[in-house]
């Protein structure tokens, strides 16, 4: 009895000491110091406490999911009673402080709340959609967007958000390809680890820093038929060497959380899969930070038929290793019986805990539970003049030039003869894309503002169609229109009088995101039938599109001479568009995921295997299709500039290597244009036998270099067993003896090669 009260007097002091913002707790204490800290409070906690700090709360109605059925005023005194660990969707410093306070001035423990939100892309200044952004392949630029997207949401209070997603997807139909970085597992691996770094910083304790989630893990970018939520298939060599690289990458480089996907997984709901969380994410990587459920998906384990109820979903969640109930409310109404029962072991929820309280002792929230709650902060750090001009440099950096026939663009900044048409061209909302946190609607400066700023004058501008009508929500079903083409004849009026024709078209901010999968991928509503109708009369059209996932624009792509694809691009869209157009900037984007012909070829990525049956010039009976080619129209890393570079002298210092040694690869690089621009120069592997078989190439390495006008460059990579290795047929990750193809190139077509050996 003695012992148990010396061990809660001593706890009481350190956490009532720790709360108190001028005590003398070293912020920087490291690991083995916050493990003590850690235990110290663990010891004091009830059971009911301990399960408290294993739930969150929603703290809004109807922002990521459907309406809760408790109330906020039930909520409210849940937080009293140190029963709830985190909300989400609390913003700002006055609604986060009033749910921290309920908190540290009722409940016993005073364990400060961790509140998380989705600042997938920017929280008030807005950046491109994911999948856009990484079109820009600057890791550098994109930590950065990361970096200030942290500065801003902690500035309203709000400690966690839930970005990265590092879901590859090889599928235009799924709608949350916009969230993504993309087709391939090296690029979103280097993504990843920026915007961890980005959000993260150095010291996840400072006031500028929030902690990063790598969601979803797994597998949920490969449900079949690209349609959200559904099942996934996936062999076990698949999924360790194609979806869960980019999750191993974030667990090294220090991610705080992760979140798991409501997808299943060759039978299992990634939710309740002891595989992927309690032995690979927590066991064999041995990643100490927290996991959280996605939205309700403990009880979807009901619904999938893995789970008889919400308590057996809670046994199974918990038991597999999800520490975090985000919305289920099944920890809260279960845990504590099925301790008792001895379902779930006290050390299983003891380790929970201690997660969740490691990633706050971290985020310096013992130290001080209101250090985000700073109204100066708030006024003075959020969609600053700075943090635009960032979105801006960003935004040009991603778009991609994907067709310039002629030499079109670069325009003349004169406006003569231009003609500016199509639904998406005065649109202020759309280019912020979904997933938009705080961007406020309609902020963004459209394509015509863009083009009017930098011509400084108003350039004759219609409409022609709408593209959506009705009500558009992150919720709402989308409505097209399909039957007013009352503007069509004034477009082409306007067209047949100019010399140039800058169409506007694309998707709906909403159209892409979460829970829109689509089956057609081409423009929606009547855009097609405006440019048909503005193609009779002018050809001479430039093609801006506004997605948020690939589009089929093989009818564009045969006819119109020039093709910008600009993403939805956020805050400063309009500028960014128009420094790409006049030339202020030389385009430098390059694909992250293929374009294809057709959605009947979908899923479709460049590092395919080989199959058995790759080619016969003479028969039918291959593998392909007999109505449209099998590769891209426009492929994975493709994309042009003003500019051209040549590549040349692709040099290895050896051709063979074993063992622990290197060899290097070099190439020439020149700029042969007459214009300065940046080069992504990309580096592929082939591995020709394995004891699985192999991609036909894989992207292992890229550099964006910027080149003076004539200016060439040798640019290097290095290549070790760490390149070559892969998760082998013995299950473990190896680098097997062999002939491999080295290839160097603009994008993943376009490349030179060499052969080398790698000798074990
Ligand atoms: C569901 C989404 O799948 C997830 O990515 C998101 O973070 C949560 N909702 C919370 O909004």
């Amino acid at each position: 009895m003695k012992k148990i009260f010396h061990v809660f007097v001593l706890g009481t002091i350190l956490i009532f000491g720790s709360c108190n913002k001028n005590n003398n707790i070293n912020k920087s204490s490291g690991n083995s110091e916050i493990s003590s800290k850690v235990d110290s409070v663990l010891v004091l906690m009830t059971l009911k406490e301990k399960i408290g700090q294993l739930v969150q709360y929603n703290g809004s109605w109807d922002l990521t999911g459907p309406p809760s059925d408790v109330d906020s005023q039930e909520k409210f005194k849940k937080l009293k009673y140190g029963e709830v660990g985190s909300m989400l969707n609390v913003l700002t410093v006055k609604a986060t402080r009033e749910a921290q306070k309920a908190v540290m001035e009722h409940s016993r423990m005073k364990i400060p709340l961790i509140f998380g939100y989705d600042v997938i892309h920017g929280y008030k200044t807005i950046f491109p959609v994911p999948l856009g952004e990484s079109a820009s392949w600057d890791l550098e630029l994109m930590r950065k967007t990361a970096e200030i997207a942290a500065i801003e949401t902690s500035a309203s209070g709000v400690h966690w958000t839930f970005s990265p997603m590092l879901d590859i997807s090889r599928d235009a139909r799924w709608g949350r390809i916009m969230e993504g970085s993309g087709e391939d597992t090296y690029l979103t691996s280097q993504i990843g680890v920026a915007k961890v770094r980005g959000y993260q910083g150095n010291d996840l304790s400072s006031k500028y820093t929030i902690a990063a989630c790598a969601k979803h893990f797994a597998g949920y970018g490969f449900g079949e038929a690209g349609r959200d939520y559904n099942t996934v298939n996936i062999g076990e060599h698949e999924l360790h060497n194609v979806i869960l690289p980019p999750f191993k990458a974030v667990a090294d480089a220090g991610v705080a959380t992760f979140m798991n996907s409501f997808n299943e997984i060759d039978g299992i709901p990634a939710t309740g899969s002891k595989i992927l969380q309690r032995d690979l994410l927590k066991g064999a990587w041995n990643w100490d930070g927290f996991v959280v459920s996605d939205w309700g998906s403990i009880n979807e384990m009901i619904t999938h038929g893995y789970a008889r109820d919400s308590k057996h979903a809670a046994e199974l969640a918990i038991n597999a290793g999800s520490d975090m109930d985000m919305e289920s409310y099944a920890y809260e109404s279960n845990l504590e019986s099925l301790v008792s029962e001895g379902k779930v072991d006290i050390a299983t929820i003891d380790d929970a805990v201690k997660r969740v309280l490691t990633i706050k002792f971290r985020l310096g929230l013992f130290d001080d539970p209101y250090k985000y709650c700073d109204e100066e902060r708030e006024k003075n750090e959020i969609y600053t003049k700075i943090n635009l001009e960032v979105a801006r440099d960003i935004a040009r950096k991603s778009i991609v030039l994907l067709k310039n026939e002629n030499n079109v663009l670069p325009l003349k900044k004169d406006g003569k003869g231009i003609a500016v048409i199509g639904p998406l061209a005065d649109d202020k909302d759309t280019p912020l894309g979904n997933w938009r946190a705080q961007g406020m609607a309609n902020s963004a400066v459209s394509f015509l503002e863009g083009i009017e700023a930098a011509l400084k004058q108003k350039i004759p501008f219609q409409k022609g169609v709408e593209l959506s009508i009705g009500k558009r929500s992150f919720l709402e079903p989308m409505t097209f229109n399909t039957t007013d083409r009352s503007g069509i004849p004034a477009a082409v009026e306007l067209a047949k009088k100019s010399e140039v024709v800058l169409m506007v078209v694309g998707e709906d901010a909403f159209q892409s995101g979460e829970g829109r999968s689509q089956t057609n991928i081409g423009l929606a509503g009547l855009q097609h039938e405006l440019i048909e109708e503005v193609y009779k009369v002018n050809q001479n059209i430039v093609l801006v599109l506004m997605n948020g996932r690939p589009l089929d624009i093989s009818w564009y792509a045969e006819r119109i001479p020039t093709i910008l694809e600009t993403w939805h691009l956020g805050s400063e869209a309009g500028n960014a568009i128009a420094d790409v157009i006049f030339g202020d900037y030389n385009p430098s984007g390059k694909l992250p995921v293929s374009f294809p012909y057709s959605v009947g070829q979908e899923p479709l990525y460049y590092n395919q295997k080989n199959t058995g049956r790759p080619s016969n010039p003479v028969h039918v009976t291959y593998s392909h299709y007999n109505d449209a080619p099998k590769t891209a129209l426009f492929p994975f890393g493709y994309g042009l500039s003003y500019t051209s570079f040549e590549y040349s002298k692709l040099k290895l210092s050896n051709d063979s290597f074993s063992g622990e040694e290197s060899i290097t690869v070099s190439v020439e690089v020149r700029n042969t244009g007459k214009v300065a621009g940046e080069e992504v120069i990309q580096l592929y592997i082939r591995d020709l036998v394995g004891s699985i078989t192999r991609p036909i190439k894989e992207l292992k390495g890229f550099e964006k270099v910027y080149f003076k006008a004539g200016e060439s460059k040798i640019i290097s990579f290095t290549i070790d067993n760490k390149t070559i290795e892969f998760y082998t047929a013995n299950k473990k990750w190896e680098a097997e003896a062999g002939n491999f193809k080295v290839f160097v190139g603009g994008n993943s077509v376009d490349l030179i090669e060499k052969d080398f050996l790698f000798k074990n």
